[in-house]
C-alpha cells in the first residue's frame, strides 16, 4: 500500500517546477527523498549550494497538492541547502530558523560509527510504523532507567516531527560552546531535538544542513558525555534516513515498539530487519497499547486484541519486553509535556515502563 502511494506522490512531484526552470524538481534531481509511512508523506528537497527564491512557495504548493491525494493525511516537506535560501528573510525574522547552531552539510557517504565520548551505550527504540508510541515509550522507559541509578539522554533522531519539546514541556535553545552544541535537560535527563534548533511550525528551510548532516550532527555535534544510555526516539518506518542514523550511531541494541494490530506487527518485522541489516543487536520487543484500563472502573479490556507481539517475539527469537497498557494517563501527561514516570500516580503503565526499564538495565549489563 505504501508503494502505491509512494508512486502517487511521486507523480505528483513530477508537476512542480521552481519558477523559470524548465525541468520539473524530479527531473531536476531535487527530490532527495519521498518517505511515506501510513498516511504521512516526508518528502526532503534538496537544492544542493543554495535553495531558489521561490522554494517556500514550492514546499506550500506541493503540501497542498500531496494532501489532496487519497490516503494521504499529513505532508511535510523538508527543503535543505548548503546555504540559506535566496532573498530568504535573515535570522530574527518570522520565518527564520532559531538562533541555531551553524548546522554543516552532510558527508558524501554514511562513515562507520564511531563511540561517542562518555557515552556508554546507545539504544535506539523504533517501530516500523508510526504512531506506535516510539517517542512516549522512549522518555518513559529513559526515566524508567534514571530510577535504576542511570544517567540517561534522548535523542529525539525524529527530523520530519520531532515530538520530544512537547513531551517534556520544554521550548528553549540550547548554547553552543566551542562549536558544541550543549544539551538541554528537563526531569534530570539530556535531551536533544531538531525542535530545539528550528521552528516546527515555520517553513524548514535550514542554514547549513541536508537531512542527514542534521540527523548526525545531534549525535556527534552534542556534548552528550558522560551519559550510561541515550536512548534514540527513531523516526517512524525503515527508509533511508533511519537507515543513515543506524549506521552511524555506534548502538548498543535496538528495542522494537508495536501495537497489538497484526499490520503494525508485520511493520515491527520490518524494523527488526533494518537492524539485523547492519548487526545490531535487538533487546527485545514491547507491545504498546496492549489493554485498555478503563479510567473509572479499573477493568482491562484488549481492544486490538493481543499478544501478537509476545508470539512474534517467540517466532522470530527475540526477547518479549512486555506490554504497556493503553491508558488515558500516557496520553495525558504526554500533551501536558509531564511525562507519566515522573508523576506519584499509581498505574499500570507507570508499573510497565518501570519493567522494562529495568529489564533493559539489566541487559545492556
Ligand atoms: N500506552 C499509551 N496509552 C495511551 N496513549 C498512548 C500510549 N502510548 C502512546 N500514546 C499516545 O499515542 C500517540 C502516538 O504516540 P507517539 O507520538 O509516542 O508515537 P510515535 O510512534 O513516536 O509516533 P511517530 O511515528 O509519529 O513518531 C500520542 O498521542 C501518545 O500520547
Ligand atoms: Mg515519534
Amino acid at each position: 500500500m505504501d508503494n502505491n502511494l509512494k508512486k502517487a506522490v511521486e507523480q505528483r512531484l513530477a508537476a512542480h517546477k521552481i519558477a523559470g526552470q524548465d525541468q520539473n524538481i524530479v527531473t531536476a534531481g531535487y527530490v532527495s527523498a519521498v518517505i511515506v509511512d501510513g498516511g504521512q508523506v516526508g518528502i526532503v528537497l534538496d537544492f544542493g549550494d543554495q535553495a531558489p527564491g521561490g522554494a517556500s512557495a514550492l514546499r506550500a504548493a506541493i503540501e497542498k497538492d500531496i494532501q489532496t491525494i487519497d490516503g494521504i493525511t499529513a505532508t511535510n516537506v523538508v527543503v535543505t541547502a548548503s546555504r540559506p535560501t535566496a532573498g530568504r528573510r535573515q535570522a530574527g525574522g518570522p520565518q527564520a530558523v532559531k538562533q541555531a547552531p551553524e548546522l554543516r552539510p552532510a558527508p558524501k557517504a554514511p562513515p562507520t560509527p564511531t563511540a561517542i565520548p562518555g557515552v556508554k551505550h546507545i539504544v535506539a527504540v523504533a517501530s516500523g510504523k508510526g504512531g506506535v508510541g516510539k517517542s512516549t515509550t522512549s522518555v518513559n522507559l529513559a526515566l524508567a532507567l534514571q530510577q535504576q541509578g542511570q544517567q540517561v539522554g534522548i535523542l529525539d533522531a525524529d527530523i520530519f516531527g520531532p515530538s520530544l519539546p512537547t513531551l517534556v514541556g520544554l521550548d528553549k535553545k540550547p548554547e553552543t560552546k566551542d562549536k558544541i552544541i550543549q544539551p538541554l535537560e528537563a526531569y534530570g535527563l539530556k535531551l536533544m531535538s531538531i525542535g530545539f534548533l528550528i521552528d516546527v511550525d515555520q517553513p524548514v528551510v535550514w542554514r547549513g544542513p541536508r537531512v542527514m548532516g542534521a540527523t548526525q550532527q545531534l549525535l556527534k555535534d552534542v556534548a552528550w558525555g558522560p551519559l550510561d544510555v541515550l536512548i534514540v526516539d527513531m523516526p517512524p518506518g525503515t527508509g533511508d534516513v533511519q537507515l543513515t542514523m543506524v549506521q552511524q550511531a555506534p548502538l548498543s541494541g535496538a528495542v522494537i515498539v508495536s501495537t497489538p494490530q497484526d499490520l503494525a506487527l508485520i511493520d515491527a518485522r520490518k524494523g527488526l530487519a533494518m537492524f539485523e541489516k547492519v548487526n545490531v543487536p535487538i533487546l527485545g520487543i514491547i507491545e504498546n497499547m496492549t489493554s485498555f484500563i478503563c479510567p473509572h472502573c479499573g477493568g482491562e479490556s484488549h481492544i486490538f486484541g493481543h499478544g501478537g507481539a509476545e508470539e512474534t517475539a517467540r517466532k522470530i527469537g527475540c526477547e518479549f519486553l512486555g506490554g504497556i497498557p493503553l491508558e488515558m494517563a500516557v496520553r495525558a501527561s504526554a500533551d501536558d509535556g509531564i511525562p507519566l514516570m515522573t508523576q506519584t500516580t499509581n498505574s499500570a503503565a507507570q508499573a510497565a515502563y518501570g519493567q522494562i526499564g529495568k529489564r533493559i538495565f539489566e541487559k545492556l549489563g
